[in-house]
């Protein structure tokens, strides 16, 4: 009996010991983070989580108390470490991404002050999630194509993420490990056409090659590339042509990104750190900071509606190292 006592007290004494403080309200505001976003843990890795969810809320409120562009929030990813975001979302770094002389070619302006494809038609799909798998440079392929040819056809398809993760191997493409939307626009015009969502769909890890040639669905012609570091031949083809897909690389604070222009003076500027891709489709100005309308593949749950802005005309964080878009075969 007394060992019983003994060995409970042992165990109270062990759990305020090792779990660090937090108050009633943390706890209460992280049990109803994890049941907005159907998390359980054990109890081991529960405080855990709540420790780096703390950490998060606090570098959250920090960041929103000063003076800044753009806001964060508890999104998804507010009880992981950017470690581990980084591991489980983001590309590899470096990816070969370098057009030196891209076969783009620009016009000479002058350009509508703001586009975004959204609102021109019904050109760009309800934004996807990605789940924890380097994939995105699937996401932003399938993005553009949609677009490009939606333009061209009058007809918004989607398209298979699956079939780029699963096949497009041959082309410096890693499935869930990485890839990038040129390499796989190659893919698709070599391969001849990718399949839709409906016919193959995405299951957030790597898995065996199952393209039927009788069920592709959208075709390339050919891939343009944007010659590095040429973001003004970004907002050409975006002015005038469609959404355009690039990299660029992701710091710390934009998994916790919520509104706002994102800016950031630690990121890299260069071909050989970008490690994640999206979709510009289109670009404006707030409070005279020019910036770019982004598609993002981490659910609608995330930024604003799954969308977000990052600073136009700066080679910000490197997105005019890596821009592409496919010319569609219809
Ligand atoms: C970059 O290209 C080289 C040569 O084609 C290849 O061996 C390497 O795996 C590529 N890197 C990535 C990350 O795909
Ligand atoms: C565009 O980029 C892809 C992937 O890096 C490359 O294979 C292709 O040769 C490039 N196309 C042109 C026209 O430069
Ligand atoms: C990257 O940023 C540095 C520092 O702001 C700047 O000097 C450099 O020109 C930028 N490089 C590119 C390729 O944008």
């Amino acid at each position: 009996m007394n060992r019983l006592i003994l060995l409970v007290l042992f165990a109270v004494l062990y759990q305020v010991h090792t779990v660090p403080l937090h108050t009633e309200e943390d706890e209460f505001l992280f049990k109803s983070w994890l049941s907005q976003y159907n998390k359980k843990y054990e109890i081991n890795e529960y405080y855990q989580r709540l420790q780096i969810f703390l950490e998060n809320k606090k570098k959250i409120e920090h960041h929103n108390a000063g003076n800044h562009k753009f806001s964060m929030g508890l999104n998804q990813f507010s009880d992981m470490t950017f470690a581990e975001f980084k591991k489980s979302y983001l590309l590899t770094e470096p990816q070969n991404c370098s057009a030196t002389r891209g076969n783009h070619l620009s016009r000479n302006g002058p350009y509508p002050d703001m586009i975004d494809w959204r609102n021109k038609g019904h050109y760009v799909t309800d934004v996807k999630n990605q789940g924890p798998c380097g994939s995105c440079w699937t996401f932003s392929t399938t993005g553009c194509l949609e677009s490009v040819t939606a333009i061209a056809t009058g007809k918004l398809l989607q398209l298979a993420e699956q079939q780029l993760v699963d096949c497009a191997g041959a082309f410096n493409n890693h499935g869930c490990n990485g890839g990038l939307p040129s390499q796989a626009f190659e893919y698709i015009m070599y391969n001849k056409g990718l399949m839709t969502e409906e016919d193959y769909p995405y299951k957030a890890k790597d898995g065996e090659c199952r393209f039927k040639p009788q069920l592709a669905a959208a075709f390339v012609k050919d891939v343009v590339n944007i010659t590095k570091y040429d973001e003004m031949g970004m907002v050409d083809a975006v002015a005038r042509l469609n959404p355009v897909s690039f990299a660029y690389e992701v710091t710390n604070d934009f998994m916790h990104y919520k509104d706002g222009v994102y800016t950031s003076n630690v990121c890299h500027n260069t071909t050989d750190m970008v490690n994640h891709a999206v979709l510009a489709v289109g670009y404006a100005q707030e409070n005279g900071t020019p910036y770019w309308i982004v598609k993002n593949s981490w659910g609608t749950h995330w930024g604003i509606n799954g969308y977000f802005y990052i600073e136009r005309g700066k080679n910000m964080c490197g997105l005019a190292a890596c821009s592409s878009y496919p010319l569609p075969l219809v």
